[in-house]
């Protein structure tokens, strides 16, 4: 996948919920690829965020692929809803329902892209039967429930194993929690494709704060990714 473009989904968790509307938008006009979405829903993760009337509603905002992680225990009888709500991509953590294959294959018959996430304990071999049902792998850098929390050395080394893993197939590899430039250009050597970034995009508070934010990243991004192939 190192050959793969840099996309940078900024994590509107981190933003102006007062303002969502015009942040969606100003992330998108800043340069954004993907808008990373954060569902929480107060037991499988200790926060509480939005819903799918909520992502409806910023769905205007952004013709950008919203891209929805959800972190929210037995999620098999959401996965509609949030389709329906605008969805394109639909994260599901391995650990949080016990039938991770039906909710895959329930994510695909929706017609929506279908992605696991892994808590920072979770091994990769979680997901080593499922992969020809998945079009993304997102990997917690944190764990999962905050903003603005350290990244985690160690997944460094889960990187390389599901990059490794996955070997041709046709599946991104997104990573989520304390990126920013220092940690950027480690991941993207690493086999990681996705960037999503919360405060670090959202710093400064305005479009053209954001802007420079994106494109630091995706300048550190793009050393690491070179630093790979050299
Ligand atoms: C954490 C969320 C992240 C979070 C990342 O549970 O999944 O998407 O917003 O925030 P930063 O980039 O600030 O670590
Ligand atoms: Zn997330």
């Amino acid at each position: 996948m190192n050959s793969r473009p840099i996309l940078i989904a900024p994590s509107i968790l981190a933003s102006d919920f007062a303002r969502l509307g015009e942040e969606v938008r100003a992330v998108d006009e800043a340069g954004a690829d993907w808008i990373h979405l954060d569902v929480m829903d107060g037991h499988f993760v200790p926060n509480i965020t939005f819903g799918p009337p909520v992502v409806k509603a910023i769905r205007a905002a952004s013709k950008k692929v919203f891209d929805v992680h959800l972190m929210i225990a037995a999620a098999d009888s959401y996965l509609e809803p949030f389709a329906d709500a605008g969805a394109d991509i639909i994260t599901v953590h391995a650990e949080a329902g016990p039938h991770l294959d039906r909710s895959l294959q329930a994510i695909r018959a929706l017609g929506k892209k279908a992605g696991v996430s892994l808590n920072p304990a979770t091994p990769e071999s979680a997901i080593e039967y499922v992969l020809d049902k998945l079009d993304l792998i997102l990997l917690m850098t944190v764990n999962p429930g905050f903003g603005g929390q350290a990244f985690i050395p160690a997944m460094l080394e889960k990187i390389r194993r599901t990059h490794a893993m996955i070997g041709d197939r046709p599946i991104h590899i997104e990573v989520d929690g304390g990126v920013a430039l220092d940690t950027a250009p480690l991941v993207t050597a690493a086999g990681a494709d996705v960037l999503v970034a919360g405060s670090a995009v959202f710093k400064g508070g305005t479009r053209s704060a954001y802007t420079a934010n994106i494109g630091a990243i995706r300048d550190a991004a793009r050393v690491g990714l070179a630093s790979a192939a050299a």
